[in-house]
């Protein structure tokens, strides 16, 4: 099957579909709330839509722990509302891309009830080890969630490696039963006309034979040892040639400690078995690897990661564009600044949006949303936040720690998307499973649908200007001034067209010059977050973009 590469021209939408919108009243974000926004997801310019896990799922770690991969929850309304969603998608020139995760399923998984049975064919479906003896564990690794990754299992009497939560036991994906498991799956979803498929830690899947301890890594130990394990170019290649390769479909990899040039083994565009990769570098200019080790955030850091993949990539692959998802804290609330919200949130937009490869949008970043911050740490509802907390800065003051969760939590970015002014942000009807930010009142679509200079006007604008400039594809990046710890500039030049974005991360009016080759009195200002006339000084977290064609 010839493939078109679709996804080059598309800009996606993530729904993280238990806050999104509630459309049947039960205090739970739904599909039929999806259907009825499908409209608002097409006028903000996104043709495209990624599910975050919307299968039968415990809810141990909000959907990421799959009990039925061919099926869809009741509470989000069952195969009925999917059908309907994917035709209201399609019908309106929409894909829609569907969360695939296959490192682990729920312990409650028929295959995890039977492999704990030792029922054939599911005995060896798991990474199953025996009790070493002498309150040992059969090796060294932390899970990625909850303390270390092995638990005992009392009906099969052994331990079961998972690097995620307890309640997500890992695939053995070395068994060939479980990657034929993957390609039904596959399989199911694409003949029902999905478009794709997001892979969750799909680098994870092959783990280094006799599962060695880590001496390496203070933390996350054992990560070199199943982080781009030593089979897993050739389980993606199975897929790709039993499966993928009979579709016209496409597949973005979320990839933990990945550079550009380990990434390209991947999705080469000539040679690798995947479209896009997921990486985190773009996420760690305010921390070390992770949210919960925050710095001071470095804009030149910042820089280098985005610029290093624009780079490396050229030409060769295709990157995704994001600086938000459910596993973040709200990017405004750390790249930007709550004091120059709007503009900053405008700003961070185009920093990102007139880059080579596909835009993501989490549900909530095009009006600005901010970090929630709660007043007590049960409030929090995400498994990886409660362990932390109960684990972690224990010397800490209360408030401190408290503190450092705002900063790091996932639930930072998971309250109930904020609609409008009215009661529960227009979430739901009833009573919403989670708490609603309080600043819903000042932040929310429809004050911002009133108001044409409202972030949300902003991201459309940004997000046609984007589809109709053929450098932004086509083009060739460049960043200028590297070394500046306070602006952000990038060219696209393209065969008779370029355009230069100028992005400040500063809180004063900052002065810039301009590089050779581009002369402002030729272009046309195309963007930008401030009213007025177009001064040689930026103010506060101002971004433009000239265009010469
Ligand atoms: C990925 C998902 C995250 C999930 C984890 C385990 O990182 O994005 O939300 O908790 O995998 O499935
Ligand atoms: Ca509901």
């Amino acid at each position: 099957m010839e493939r078109t590469r679709w996804y080059k021209d598309k800009v996606f939408y993530q729904v993280w579909p238990r806050s999104f919108k509630d459309g049947n009243g039960d205090g739970m974000g739904d599909l039929l709330g999806v259907l009825e926004k499908l409209d608002y997801i097409k006028n903000l310019g996104c043709d495209g839509i990624w599910f975050s896990p919307i299968y039968p799922s415990p809810g141990a770690d909000c959907g990421y722990d799959i009990s039925d991969y061919m099926d869809i929850a009741p509470e989000f309304g069952g195969m009925e509302a999917f059908r309907k969603v994917l035709e209201g998608a399609h019908a309106r020139d929409m894909k829609i891309v569907m969360d695939l995760v296959v490192n682990h399923t729920s312990d409650e998984h028929e295959w995890f009830q039977k492999s704990r049975q030792r029922i054939s064919p599911y005995t060896d479906y798991y990474i199953w080890r025996p009790d070493p003896g002498n309150g040992k564990l059969p090796n060294n690794w932390d899970s990625n969630f909850e303390g270390k990754a092995w638990t005992f299992d009392e009906v099969r009497g052994e331990y079961y490696l998972h690097l995620f939560a307890v309640k997500q036991p890992d695939l053995n994906m070395d068994n060939p039963l479980v990657r034929e498991e993957v390609k039904k799956i596959l399989r199911f979803w694409l003949d029902l006309g999905v478009d794709g498929f997001r892979e969750d830690v799909i680098t994870y899947i092959s783990k280094k034979e006799g599962l060695p301890d880590d001496h390496l890594f203070p933390i996350y130990k054992g990560m070199p040892h199943y982080n781009h394990g030593p089979h897993v170019h050739e389980y993606l290649t199975e897929f790709k040639r039993d499966v993928l390769d009979h579709y016209d479909c496409f597949t973005i990899a979320e990839a933990p400690l990945v550079q550009p040039g380990q990434a390209l083994s991947y999705i080469r565009e000539d040679s690798g078995q995947l479209d896009m990769m997921i990486q985190f570098q773009c996420m760690c200019a305010d921390c070390l690897f992770t949210d919960y080790l925050p710095t001071r955030f470095h804009l030149r850091k910042m820089k280098r990661a985005f610029s290093s993949w624009q780079y490396r990539l050229k030409g060769r692959a295709w990157n995704s564009l994001y600086i938000e998802n459910h596993d973040h804290p709200r990017i405004v609330s750390r790249y930007g600044s709550e004091t120059f919200w709007a503009e900053s949130a405008k700003m961070l937009a185009a920093m990102y949006l007139f880059q080579q490869g596909t835009p993501f949008i989490y549900q909530g970043q095009e009006i600005g949303m901010t970090n929630w911050r709660p007043s007590d740490p049960d409030m929090y509802e995400d498994v990886q936040t409660r362990y932390h907390y109960a684990h972690s800065n224990l010397k800490k003051s209360p408030g401190q720690r408290l503190q450092a969760l705002w900063r790091s939590s996932r639930d930072s970015a998971r309250t109930p998307m904020q609609w409008d002014g009215g009661e529960n942000a227009g979430f739901t009807t009833g009573t919403p499973w989670f708490y609603v930010n309080e600043n819903y009142r000042q932040i929310n679509v429809a004050s911002q649908e009133a108001d044409s200079n409202s972030i949300l006007n902003f991201y459309r604008k940004a997000v046609k200007l984007r589809k109709s400039l053929s450098c932004v594809r086509y083009g060739v990046y460049r960043e200028h001034f590297p070394l500046s710890d306070k602006l952000y500039m990038y060219s696209m030049t393209g065969e008779r067209q370029k355009i230069l974005v100028v992005c400040s991360f500063c809180e004063k009016p900052l002065r810039y010059g301009v590089p050779k080759g581009f002369n402002l009195d030729t272009a046309r200002l195309v963007l930008c977050n401030y009213p007025g006339p177009n001064q040689r000084v930026l103010q506060p977290y101002e971004c433009k973009v000239y265009l010469w064609q």
